[in-house]
């Protein structure tokens, strides 16, 4: 949950113009060898002068063991800068992509997938010819009968299918467009007791939240000294049968280094983890998931908060950048692991995943808006098939405004453009809702289904009480308009723990408005984002002086107070007075 925003300027933002997205797969097919076959799908992403790559190569010969390489030639000048889920190396027009240390095996009909970005000038041909292991992939097993024969069958969708692991019983029903509309949402009964023991509570208490699965342990449940209940994942989906709900919310969230730029949700795994995310986490909930018995329950998966946007934004080199982050970037765990969650889950026919995309004020900017829409596209083709995306959700436990009546990015005052002024720093959003729609439309440009769907946390980004302001500013300064006029009354737009001023926003809703699937409640209200000084636990969290209020901030919050409130338990656990405040300052108000 760090919405931490990352002050990449407009002016500094040519790099990111990526104006298209021509995403083809093209099956390779060239001359045949005689001990093994491999087939393999190359996909651009390009602009003018460079293009992420995207390789799923699939062993349709014996099993490998020992390790894999696959190489190829490019035709044109192209030249790789960088590489995920495989260690690559080129010389000359030569490349050689290694596989990953924790993926050296790939059985018959296993896929393995892998990335990279790179520069060119003039036109990027795809190569003609890959080599897996230093035999041509033509798409067949050389000398054994071709693909269309019944008894030597080609895998049914080349890249449908990255994982080796038992596949989950799966209903075959088909997806809704919209899992939310005309259905009731699951109401956590542990949430709700905790919210009905606070005065006034019942008003709201029986909103649908999400359930985090924020460790292995909460699947099967936990003890009740955990953060936040200790109801496993069989537990809510049957309570939720009990309820006669139409849908559930689930958080996916243990990735690997999870939380890599910042340290209030750091988690249990480690960054080399993830065969274990794989096969203690993911793969549990998959086969719960998959249970018949749950087939006329909607189950919704938020995934992976905050994971994939710490990767274009936080890695080092930029302002606040981190080493974890680097490491994540580097070992392909957060790609891959949400690639293999995806499809795992995206298998079952009542499962719906949404993918967490940040916020405006962290992914607004031209110049991070593009490569987080690009890797959004890389972590989908690594689970096989795009479609295993149902849509994104912005703004998870974070306090961005749905909507600034008055502080729109085309508005001037005095002459200049209020992008100009401190608050805004030239971001070409200044709300959730504008962000999200043009998030999604930018999406389905480069790939996605046309049919995706946001979703928009309005837990606590309501911003009402005395403090909202009715009307726009008469300031012909732009900062003192901007500053008046904003219905987001945080310090500074980068701000994240626990925010004092803060209101619950839209109540939970199908369908809201354009290209919205709902407006979720994903981060429970009352539950904190953080420990305001350090509290030893069992969980992994660390302490981030963004939830500390005496902090002054650092480079991502323009070196601002941090705005979060004193007092606070860690991350999950349930916080009285930040519960009280959202609920006096709800917009639209409690009644
Ligand atoms: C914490 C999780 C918790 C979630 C919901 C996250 O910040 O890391 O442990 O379940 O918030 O409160």
């Amino acid at each position: 949950m760090r919405p931490i925003s990352t002050r990449a300027r407009a002016l500094t933002a040519a790099a990111a113009v990526s104006a298209l997205a021509g995403a083809g797969a093209v099956a390779i097919a060239t001359d045949a060898s005689a001990a093994a076959g491999c087939r393999v799908d190359y996909a651009v992403n390009q602009w003018s002068t460079g293009f992420t790559g995207n390789v799923t190569v699939t062993n349709l010969g014996d099993p490998i063991s020992g390790g894999w390489n696959v190489t190829w030639a490019f035709p044109g000048n192209q030249t790789i800068t960088q590489g995920w889920s495989a260690t690559i190396t080129q010389s000359g027009q030569n490349v050689t992509a290694t596989n990953p240390s924790w993926s050296a095996s790939l059985g018959t009909n296993a896929t393995a997938n892998f990335g990279f970005n790179a520069n060119y000038s003039g036109t990027n041909t795809a190569p003609s010819t890959f080599k897996l292991n230093g035999v041509a992939c033509t798409g067949t097993v050389p000398n054994s009968p071709p693909p269309s024969s019944p008894s030597s069958p080609p895998p049914s969708s080349p890249s449908s299918s990255p994982s080796t692991s038992p596949s989950v019983p799966t209903d075959p029903g088909t997806k809704v467009d919209n899992p939310y509309a005309n259905a009731k949402g699951y109401v956590n009964p542990e949430w709700k007791a905790k919210a009905d023991a606070e005065p006034g509570g019942s008003r709201v208490s029986n909103n649908p939240t999400a359930v985090w699965l924020d460790r292995i342990a909460a699947i099967a449940g936990t003890d009740s000294s955990s953060s936040n209940g200790s109801m496993g994942l069989r537990d809510h989906l049957d309570a939720a049968l009990a309820q006669g709900a139409g849908y559930i919310q689930l958080v996916i969230y243990n990735l690997p280094g999870r939380d890599c730029a910042a340290l209030a949700s750091n988690g249990e795994l480690g960054p080399d983890d993830l065969p274990r995310y794989k096969s203690e986490y993911i793969d549990p909930i998959a086969a719960i998931e998959g249970d018949a018995k749950y087939k006329n329950l909607r189950i919704i998966n938020i995934v992976e908060i905050d994971s994939l946007p710490n990767l274009v934004t936080n890695t080092s080199g930029q302002a606040g950048g981190t080493a974890m982050c680097d490491t994540m970037k580097a070992n392909g765990g957060y790609v891959q692991g949400i690639g293999y969650a995806l499809n795992k889950l995206g298998a079952i026919g009542n499962v719906y995943n949404y993918v967490d995309a940040a916020h405006h004020g962290w992914i607004g900017w031209d110049s991070n808006f593009g490569p987080t829409a690009d890797i959004m596209l890389q972590a989908a083709k690594a689970s096989g098939n795009v479609n295993n995306v149902t849509g994104f959700i912005t703004n998870t436990a974070n306090y961005s405004a749905l909507q600034e009546p008055y502080i729109q990015p085309t508005v001037t005052v005095g002459g200049q453009n209020i992008r100009q002024s401190k608050w805004i720093d030239w971001n070409q959003y200044t709300d959730e809702l504008t962000f999200a729609q043009a998030f999604r439309t930018k999406l389905v440009s480069i790939g996605f289904n046309s049919n995706i769907g946001m979703l928009i946390d309005t837990s606590r980004n309501g911003w009402g009480g005395s403090a909202r302001p009715t009307k726009a500013s008469t300031s012909t300064d732009i900062n003192t308009y901007v500053n008046e006029s904003r219905i987001d009354r945080r310090i500074h737009a980068g701000n994240w723990c626990n925010q004092a001023g803060a209101g619950l926003g839209e109540r939970p809703k199908a369908a809201p408005a354009s290209g919205i699937d709902a407006y979720v409640w994903v981060k429970p209200p009352g539950e904190s984002d953080g420990s305001s000084s350090l509290i030893p636990n069992d969980e992994g969290k660390g302490f981030d002086r963004m939830c500390d209020p005496t902090y002054t901030g650092n480079a991502r919050n323009g070196n601002s107070m941090s705005g979060a409130l004193p007092n606070a338990p860690i991350s999950g656990a349930w916080f009285s007075a930040q519960f009280q405040q959202l609920m006096a300052n709800a917009y639209p108000p409690l009644s």
